[in-house]
């Protein structure tokens, strides 16, 4: 990485950043000893893996095995890469970026093209209510929206002709900036064009008021309907939902989860400002980050035609990994909430969602599905799905829900529990028995590893106790790194990182976990972070180091000694005449 900030900045910006502090404006922690605990925000969890170590400033998770310093973290949960983590954690502290040099291109650029994006949605706002922009304007107001809710979302119309491109370069943007923000095109000849044309223009904006991308639709039913930005620079589709920067301060422990933007819009201005909608991917792990971060309730609003059901369901199994209370909404007056709206009024939407069913409930309608419960074989069929989806439930909810069934099915309450209970039992045997830091452990280690797992498992242990020590004991490099190669390490996670301490230590720097997240990877940081906290035996003394390195470059002659087998009675010859010697 050509990213080099000095030591000394670094070091203020470390004593100026308070890890558990930081994590706790993301994770809600609990201290439990020396340690702080909390649920991942990089996996879905419903119990806490995730561990923050004030004393070495370091977390990690022993659910998915990350790991890190607070640079790590903010690169990773704010998606920045390093020198945008290191501004943020800077700006954070009210540090001045040291002038040296770094290389802050990137960030210049993703900087200039949201001014452009800007721009553009300025741009395609006025134009809506000059002469020429009537029909896009007219289009808002015929969707029953107000002066008010158009200004409110930066609505705007992307007119026929040239108007867009012409505008853009009178303020000085390049064609090939326009077509790296997607709002331009380019044909055969090389000739750009603008990409949206006689569209009505939603921007999408994120949580800071930057202008990510648009989404336009045509005013009539020509296809395709809507042409929405694709991902750039500055837009990632699977980090954001849309209106969440309003949603976010509705004063509602709930989100409503939509499809469209329309829906969204409808709803906000229906006085329902808790609305938001995925931007045109599956739900993904990002997206039901943030969600959890803002409210303890969502509900899903998707169509309810046969692609609504299956995205609905994938997002349920998605959502279900979390805390997150989960209420589908079920509806067939009309197609979707907009509608909803425009034809009932806001109170009709009021009582869906007061009357939405709960996980469970909904879980069970849809076993019921294309049952005639009226008849013993269908009772008995609805059962026999309906059981799985008590077993993960709590006690009382497993009482609850035990006694609905048994008053539609008419088969006993006891019955119905005594099933839920061996299944239960039967599962709990698989699932239970996980111990999440061996698990890290050996998930850790394969995927840095190169050689045969039993072959290795000498070479691992030695490599860690090694690099450990030598973490806690810099001054004992030199005398063992004469006999030390990084190619004797097994792991090439741990080779790279002996290599980073060997060249720091050198040059006189330190190898605190707060120097290295420049020069080691996500990956590299989370092995480190995992050795140095877990509790494995090191003595910290020379005799062990050097044991280390001698169990090494033993390990290393056998991983390089060939096989028996493979040998032509040439190479035994050799072979026996080096051992004579
Ligand atoms: P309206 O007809 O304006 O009410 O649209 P809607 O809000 O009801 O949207 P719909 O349910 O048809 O689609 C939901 C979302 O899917 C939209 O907000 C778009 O993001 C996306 N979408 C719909 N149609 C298209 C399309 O033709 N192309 C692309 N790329 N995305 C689409
Ligand atoms: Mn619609």
């Amino acid at each position: 990485m050509a990213v080099r900030l000095s030591d000394q900045f670094l070091e203020q910006l470390r004593d100026r950043t308070d890890i558990e502090e930081l994590i706790g404006e993301y994770v809600q922690l609990k201290r439990a000893g020396r340690l702080s605990k909390g649920l991942c925000p990089f996996h879905s969890e419903k119990t806490p893996s995730f561990v923050v170590y004030p004393d070495t400033r370091s977390y990690y998770c022993f659910g998915c095995t990350k790991g890190g310093d607070a640079i790590t973290f903010i690169r990773d949960i704010e998606n920045l890469d390093y020198i945008e983590a290191v501004k943020f954690l800077a700006d954070r502290a009210g540090l001045q970026m040291p002038d040296e040099q770094y290389d802050d291109s990137l960030i210049k650029k993703k900087k200039r093209m949201l001014e452009l994006n800007k721009e553009a949605a300025r741009f395609f706002h006025e134009f809506m209510k000059t002469p020429q922009g009537k029909p896009g304007l007219d289009y808002w107001l015929g969707r029953g929206l107000s002066p008010k809710t158009i200004t409110h979302f930066g609505l705007g119309y992307a007119p026929d002709g040239w108007e867009f491109m012409n505008h853009m370069r009178d303020k000085g943007y390049s064609n090939q900036e326009l077509f790296e923000a997607d709002l331009a095109r380019k044909n055969d000849k090389g000739n750009y064009y603008a990409n949206f044309r006689n569209r009505v223009m939603t921007p999408i904006i994120d949580l800071h008021g930057n202008v990510l991308g648009f989404g336009g639709r045509v005013l009539d039913n020509t296809k395709p309907k809507y042409i929405n930005t694709k991902d750039t620079f500055v837009y990632k589709k699977g980090l954001h939902l849309f209106a969440l920067n309003f949603a976010k301060s509705a004063n509602e422990d709930s989100l409503i989860l939509c499809e469209g933007y329309m829906d969204v819009i409808a709803l906000h201005q229906a006085g329902f400002t808790n609305a938001v909608a995925g931007l045109g991917t599956a739900l993904t792990d990002e997206q039901v980050r943030l969600i959890s971060h803002y409210c303890s309730k969502v509900y899903l609003s998707y169509d309810s035609d046969e692609a609504g059901r299956t995205a609905l369901k994938r997002s349920i199994d998605k959502l279900s990994k979390t805390n997150l209370a989960i209420h589908p909404l079920v509806y067939t007056e009309a197609k979707d909430p907009d509608e909803i709206i425009k034809k009932f009024g806001p109170e009709r939407w009021k009582a869906i969602l007061s009357g939405a069913m709960n996980e469970t409930e909904y879980k069970l309608a849809l076993c019921k599905e294309g049952l005639d419960i009226s008849t013993d074989d269908g009772r008995a069929k609805y059962l026999r799905k309906a059981v799985p989806v008590l077993v993960p439930l709590g006690a009382i909810e497993k009482d609850i829900y035990a006694s609905r069934l048994s008053e539609e099915t008419s088969v006993t309450k006891e019955a119905i529990m005594a099933r839920v209970n061996s299944l239960s039992r039967q599962q709990s045997g698989r699932y239970n028995k996980t111990d999440f830091a061996e698990l890290s452990k050996e998930m850790n280690r394969r995927k840095g590893t190169t050689v045969a797992k039993v072959e290795g498992q000498r070479g691992l242990k030695a490599e860690e106790t090694l690099l450990v020590t030598l973490k806690n004991n810099p001054d004992f490099l030199k005398k063992i790194e004469g006999d030390l190669t990084p190619e004797d390490f097994v792991s090439d996670v741990c080779r790279h990182i002996y290599s980073v301490f060997r060249e720091r230590i050198n040059s006189g720097q330190s190898i605190e976990l707060d120097f290295l997240s420049s020069e080691l990877s996500g990956e590299e940081m989370s092995v480190l972070v995992r050795m140095q906290n877990s509790e494995f035996d090191v003595t910290n003394t020379l005799e062990e180091a050097k044991t280390c390195v001698k169990i090494l470059k033993d390990e290393r002659r056998k991983r390089e000694q060939p096989k028996g087998a493979d040998l032509t009675d040439e190479d035994l010859s050799n072979l026996f005449k080096k051992e004579k010697n």
